[in-house]
């Protein structure tokens, strides 16, 4: 009897373990899918890269999610003035293969560089 209840507790644990990762879309998801598509060959945290750096991109999107999930899925423009619209191409198709929940996390992350 006294493992069975042990045996319940762990299984108990784990699945309340594998719940929390699904219901929060966290910055940490965002760093994982940012490494699976590579971005950070052209996107580094505060250093010049073919692309704009995290902060600035943090900053240009500062309280507009919505904005950013816009552009990454290919309703808005960029607007940050690089204009080297080909660079991005191949990793915004890349982007809009994902489900909602990792874009939402990738945007999540992209703005946690907000530079404080
Ligand atoms: C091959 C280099 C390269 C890779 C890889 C890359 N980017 Fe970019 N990124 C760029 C360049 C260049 C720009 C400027 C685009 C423009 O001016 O249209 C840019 C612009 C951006 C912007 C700002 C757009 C704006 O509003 O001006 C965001 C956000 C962004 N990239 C996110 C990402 C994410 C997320 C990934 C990974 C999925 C990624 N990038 C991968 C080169 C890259």
């Amino acid at each position: 009897m006294k493992v069975c209840g042990n045996r319940l507790l762990i299984l108990s644990l784990i699945l309340s373990w594998l719940a929390v990762p699904g219901a929060v879309p966290a910055a940490d998801d965002g760093s994982r899918v940012f490494q699976e598509l590579k971005c950070g060959l052209c996107h580094k945290p505060d250093q010049k890269g073919a692309g704009p750096n995290l902060q600035s991109i943090a900053q240009a999107y500062d309280q507009q999610r919505e904005g950013l999930i816009a552009y990454l899925t290919g309703t808005n423009e960029a607007r940050m003035g690089i204009a080297k619209p080909d660079l991005m191409k191949g990793s915004l198709g890349k982007i809009q293969q994902r489900s909602a929940e990792d874009i939402a996390a990738l945007a999540a992350h992209l703005l946690s560089f907000k530079p404080r």
